[in-house]
């Protein structure tokens, strides 16, 4: 568990230089007391739970992936492209974040072209590496040169699939708007492998690096999770970390914290400094109850009884 005072003043100063939250339809900025809060998104393709949360002033934006997009029941991409078409008018001018399925960079950036159309509010979603996984000939840098070459059109992106703080530097300096960090993702992943008699953070390294003999096959960066000795949850140390390098270096990327697991990792990041969480549309439904305030409104309904004519 992060403890308040190990939040370095600086992250504060970065939060107040980022871009206001509260904008009407048209953009213009609102007077808002949480102007300046860290932006929540809902992280889901259907726009039947978006509009609840929408409506409520919940969140300021929305994330999708294509697994999100068959969830919300997209069978082909020309439905996904329609889906998210109508997430894109529903949201604007907020932004909604739209995976590449591509996996070339040429495909991925006339896909992206084609997706930024959609509107003014479209975030093209590049994720960061891992195209080995379609081709073992491709090249490892095509999530950086297509966040790069969107930087140079002008079109704003989120970098998908960080898993430690040097792809997040590196998409940062590609020119990405946003990194996603997968902060559930990492931390279920050590908490199925992590050994509790090995230092911490061994897990990804042998698991992955020397599991069958391959031995540094492929270097793995895990420095961030051996650095968190006491096995702090890996997921909220990631973004911890992200916040302080690029609140070090005045980097304006923002840190869109993504793949929740608990309510607990909410306000976590908000401690870690991390700009924008993005909440599976579930959790973010029920997240704010508390059995005490249903408790307490039944008093309220009960005792209003004695007002009634
Ligand atoms: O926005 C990223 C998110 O959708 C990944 O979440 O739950 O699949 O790890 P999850």
């Amino acid at each position: 568990m992060l403890k308040p005072d190990q939040i370095p003043a600086h992250i504060g100063a970065r939060r107040a230089s980022m871009p206001i939250n509260n904008v009407t339809k048209e953009g213009k900025a609102l007077k808002h007391p949480a102007a300046k809060a860290p932006k929540i998104f809902a992280d889901t393709g259907t726009i039947a739970e978006i509009r609840p949360l929408w409506e409520a002033g919940i969140i300021n934006g929305v994330t999708t992936n294509p697994t999100l997009m068959k969830r919300a029941g997209a069978t082909s991409w020309g439905m996904a492209k329609e889906m998210m078409q109508e997430i894109v008018s529903l949201m604007a001018p907020h932004p909604v974040s739209l995976e590449l399925t591509e996996l070339e960079a040429d495909k991925m950036i006339i896909q992206a072209e084609e997706l930024a159309s959609f509107g003014d509010n479209v975030v093209i979603k590049v994720p960061v590496g891992g195209y080995e996984a379609a081709n073992p000939n491709s090249d490892r840098h095509t999530g950086l040169k297509v966040l790069h070459a969107l930087w140079q059109r002008d079109i704003q992106t989120n970098a998908t699939l960080i898993f430690n703080t040097t792809q997040a530097l590196f998409a940062a300096q590609a020119g990405a708007s946003y990194v996603s960090p997968f902060l559930g993702r990492l931390a279920d992943y050590m908490y199925k492998n992590d050994q509790v008699e090995m230092p911490a953070g061994n897990a990804l390294y042998y698991l992955e690096d020397h599991k069958g003999g391959k031995e540094n096959s492929r270097q793995h960066n895990t420095a961030y999770v051996a650095a968190s000795g006491n096995r702090m949850d890996a997921g909220i140390r990631l973004i911890h970390e992200i916040a302080v390098v690029f609140a070090n270096y005045d980097i304006t990327t923002e840190v869109l914290a993504a793949s929740f697991r608990n309510g607990v990792q909410i306000p976590e990041c908000l401690l870690c400094g991390a700009d924008i969480l993005t909440i599976p549309a579930p959790l973010l439904m029920g997240v704010a109850d508390h059995p005490l305030t249903d408790d307490g409104m039944k008093a309220f309904i009960e005792d209003s009884k004695a007002f009634e004519s």
